[in-house]
C-alpha cells in the first residue's frame, strides 16, 4: 500500500513514511492510494473479531507484508513512550498551537534531522487505528449481519478537527453500511462547511465545555474534501491554500452537495452539553465526558427518527478528565485512587507563553532533546 499526498505534489510514500511524518512536502495530508472495499463475506467473518484482531485486519490491509509482516503486527506496552516524553505547554488554543508545530514540519532540513513526526491526526496512523472504531460499533450495534443487504447503522461522531470522522468516511468508503452524522460544539466550521459550503473562520475561538473540540481550523476536512471529491488534489490543494491565506473560502457547489449528501452535522451548545450529561446521568447513571455529551445531545433530540435505524455514539474521552464539566451539570465524580494518585505526582513540562515565539522556543527545545539523546546513546 502507497500513500499519496491530498494536494497530489509530493511523491508516493509507503506506511513507514506516512508514520514517520506529518504533513506531506507539498503541506498536504498522506492518503491511501487505494482504498479497498470488502465484500460481505468478509464482513461476515469480521463481524466475529474482537476489537484487537479487528485492529489487526484493518492493520494488514493498510500496512504491506514486506514492512511489517502480518503476525507480527501486534500491540506493545511497557514504557517506552512515557520515558521519551518531553512536554511543552503553551499558552493557546489548538489553532495557535498548530501554528508553530506547521511551521516546523514546514523546514525539511529541521525535520528530517529531528526525525519530528505528529501522532494527532495529521498522522495518517491515528486515522488508521481510529477506523477500527466503526467496524467495532458497527458489529456490536447492526442487528444482524445475515441480511442481505446488511443493515445501516448511524454513528454519530463528536467533531472538532475531523480525524475520527475522516475514520468514519473511509469505513464507509471500504463498504461498510453506515451513515455518519457530525456534531461539533459552538465553534461549528465543520458544520457550516458541510451544510453551507462555508469554510471560514468566526471571528473568535469560542472556549466551550468540550474543550478538545474547540478548533477553528479543521485540518483533516482536507481529507474529506478528497475522499468526497474523488481524490481531486489540484481542487484541494487550492481550496486548502486558500483556506490557510483568507480563512475563509466557499467550497465549489458539486463538492458541497456531496458532503451534505454524505454526511449529516449539527451543532450543540454549552447548555445543551450540560443538559445531556445530567439526562444521561439520570436515565442510565452513566457518566459522559462533555465531548462525548456532544454526539449523545443529538441522540436525545433524534431519538424518534429513524426509529427502524440503530445508532451509536462514539464517546472520545472519560469524564474523569473533564471535571469541570461535570461540576457544571450538579453532577459528581467518582475518581478511583489509581487516578487521584496521578494528581499528586511531580510534573515537568516547560511553557510557551503568550508573546514569545513559539516556533524557536519549540526549535530549541526540541535540538536540546536530540543532543540530550546523541549523549545518552554515545
Ligand atoms: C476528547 C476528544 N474528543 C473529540 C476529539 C475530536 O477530534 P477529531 O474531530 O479530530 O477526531 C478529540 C481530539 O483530539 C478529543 O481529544
Amino acid at each position: 500500500m502507497r500513500y499519496v499526498s491530498t494536494r497530489g505534489r509530493a511523491g508516493s510514500v509507503d506506511f513507514e513514511g506516512a508514520l514517520l511524518s506529518g504533513y506531506a512536502r507539498d503541506g498536504g495530508l498522506f492518503m491511501p492510494q487505494k482504498i479497498p472495499v470488502l465484500d460481505c463475506a468478509t464482513l461476515k467473518k469480521w463481524s466475529t473479531f474482537s476489537y484487537p484482531e479487528l485492529v489487526k485486519q484493518l492493520c494488514s490491509i493498510f500496512i504491506s507484508p514486506e514492512l511489517i509482516p502480518k503476525e507480527e503486527l501486534n500491540g506493545t506496552s511497557g514504557d517506552t513512550g512515557s520515558s521519551a516524553i518531553e512536554s511543552v505547554r503553551a499558552e493557546g488554543n489548538s489553532d495557535e498551537i498548530d501554528e508553530p508545530i506547521k511551521e516546523l514540519f514546514a523546514d525539511d532540513d529541521f525535520s528530517r534531522r529531528h526525525n519530528l513526526m505528529s501522532l494527532n491526526s495529521i498522522n495518517w496512523s491515528r486515522i488508521l487505528v481510529q477506523i477500527a472504531h466503526y467496524f467495532y460499533a458497527y458489529f456490536r450495534c447492526a442487528p444482524s449481519v445475515d441480511a442481505t443487504p446488511l443493515p445501516v447503522v448511524e454513528i454519530v461522531v463528536p467533531t472538532g478537527g475531523g480525524g475520527n470522522l475522516t475514520a468514519g468516511c473511509l469505513a464507509q468508503k471500504m463498504g461498510l453500511p453506515i451513515d455518519l452524522v457530525a456534531v461539533v460544539n459552538n465553534n461549528d466550521i465543520v458544520h457550516r462547511a458541510i451544510q453551507h459550503g462555508d469554510l471560514s473562520l468566526s471571528r473568535n475561538l469560542k472556549p466551550t465545555l468540550a474543550s478538545a473540540m474547540d478548533i477553528q481550523e479543521p485540518y483533516n476536512m482536507e481529507r474529506i474534501f478528497w475522499l468526497f471529491s474523488g481524490s481531486d488534489s489540484n481542487l484541494v490543494k487550492s481550496l486548502m491554500e486558500d483556506f490557510y491565506t483568507t480563512k475563509t473560502v466557499k467550497l465549489p457547489l458539486e463538492l458541497q452537495k456531496k458532503l451534505s449528501g454524505g454526511l449529516r452535522s449539527y451543532s450543540v451548545s454549552d447548555e445543551e452539553i450540560v443538559r445531556t450529561m445530567r439526562c444521561c446521568w439520570e436515565e442510565n447513571h452513566y457518566l459522559l465526558c462533555p465531548h462525548t455529551a456532544v454526539a449523545v445531545s443529538y441522540h436525545y433530540k433524534h431519538s424518534s427518527c429513524h426509529p427502524s435505524i440503530c445508532r451509536c455514539c462514539l464517546a472520545p474521552a472519560s469524564p474523569v478528565k473533564f471535571e469541570d464539566a461535570v461540576l457544571k451539570a450538579d453532577l459528581t465524580l467518582d475518581i478511583s485512587p489509581e487516578i487521584s494518585m496521578l494528581k499528586d505526582k511531580e510534573t515537568r513540562s516547560c511553557t510557551l507563553k503568550r508573546g514569545d515565539d513559539w516556533a524557536k522556543l519549540l526549535r530549541h527545545q526540541i535540538e536540546a532533546v536530540t543532543k540530550q539523546r546523541n549523549l545518552t546513546l554515545s
